[in-house]
């Protein structure tokens, strides 16, 4: 069962609770809404999480932490359980057993995914797509302010009132990050959302999720086939091998990050001869 472990009241609450005089809590309050706006991630805690499907043991007992805000990208060959540990994390599906918590209680808004393909509604224009992602906010007053907002961060704020099938597979893709972004998630799952696109294309959505990234301070789990990706994107890259994982690796290298720069080029290096030697193994 997926739980949510309720923790001690965080800081700010405990914060905005004390008495303080008037002038102070002001101030105080003001702080806090600044220190919210900068790190509105959530941590992940994962533990002793298992899943199979029938005999076919796909998770076999992972451990995890992710702290606030941090961008772990998760790599591994294909069919090692990496969709299927992203979806226990959104709790789209149920996990046999262990836990996972986020420190606090959380409401579906707070967990967002986005996949390969956009999955954009045809019969809806832009805006009404970015809506969507709302959801149970999408009849509230400022829900057409909200998904413009949306669309601006993700470059496409004229393309409101278009079709979805007059856009190209970037654009679309970003109307996707936009319906993803429009709630203000504090946990963003991505599942290898830039696998379709074109490899130029592909590197300015890299740096679009990065910088959406950094300005909303999301936790953010990128899972993708593609290890330059990870390097690029990740603070830190989990290799998935045999249900468990098998390296957890630091990318400490700052950014804006120089691709292809000899550091990444390395990390990439001894991550793929981790994923080839366990090739070789099977
Ligand atoms: N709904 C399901 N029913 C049965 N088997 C599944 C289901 N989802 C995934 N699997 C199986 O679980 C394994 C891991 O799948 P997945 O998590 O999609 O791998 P990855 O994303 O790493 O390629 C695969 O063997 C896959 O066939
Ligand atoms: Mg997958």
């Amino acid at each position: 069962m997926q739980t949510a472990l309720r923790t001690s009241l965080p800081e700010t609450e405990l914060a905005s609770r004390a008495n303080f005089a008037p002038h102070a809590r002001i101030v105080r309050e003001e702080r806090q809404e600044e220190r919210l706006a900068q790190a509105s991630g959530l941590p992940l805690s994962i533990r002793g999480l298992r899943k199979s499907f029938g005999s076919n043991e796909v998770l076999r007992g992972i451990d995890l932490h992710i702290p606030a805000g941090q961008f772990v990208a998760i790599v591994g060959k294909s069919g090692c359980g990496k969709s299927t540990l992203l979806r226990l994390i959104a709790g789209l599906d149920k996990i046999d057993a262990g836990s996972i918590s986020f420190g606090q209680d959380v409401q579906p808004e707070d967990i967002r995914v986005m996949f390969q393909e956009p999955r954009l509604l045809p019969w809806a224009r832009v805006l009404a797509n970015v809506e969507v992602g709302l959801g149970r906010d999408r009849a509230s007053k400022d829900a057409h302010a909200r998904a413009e907002q949306a669309l601006t961060e993700v470059g496409l704020a004229d393309k409101r009132d278009q079709w979805p099938s007059v856009l190209s597979g970037g654009q679309k893709q970003r109307v996707a990050l936009g319906r993803a972004l429009v709630s203000r998630p504090r946990v963003l799952a991505f599942d290898e959302p830039l696998g379709a696109l074109d490899a130029l294309t592909r590197i300015s959505m890299q740096r679009l999720l990065e910088r959406v990234w950094r300005d909303q301070g999301f936790t953010a789990i990128l899972v993708t086939h593609d290890v330059s990706e990870a390097v690029a994107l990740a603070d830190r890259v989990l290799v998935i091998e045999e249900g468990r994982i098998a390296h957890d690796v630091v990318v400490n290298a700052a950014r804006p990050r120089e691709r292809g720069s000899a550091e990444l080029a390395g990390l990439e290096g001894s991550i793929l001869s981790h994923l080839l030697s366990a090739d070789d193994r099977t």
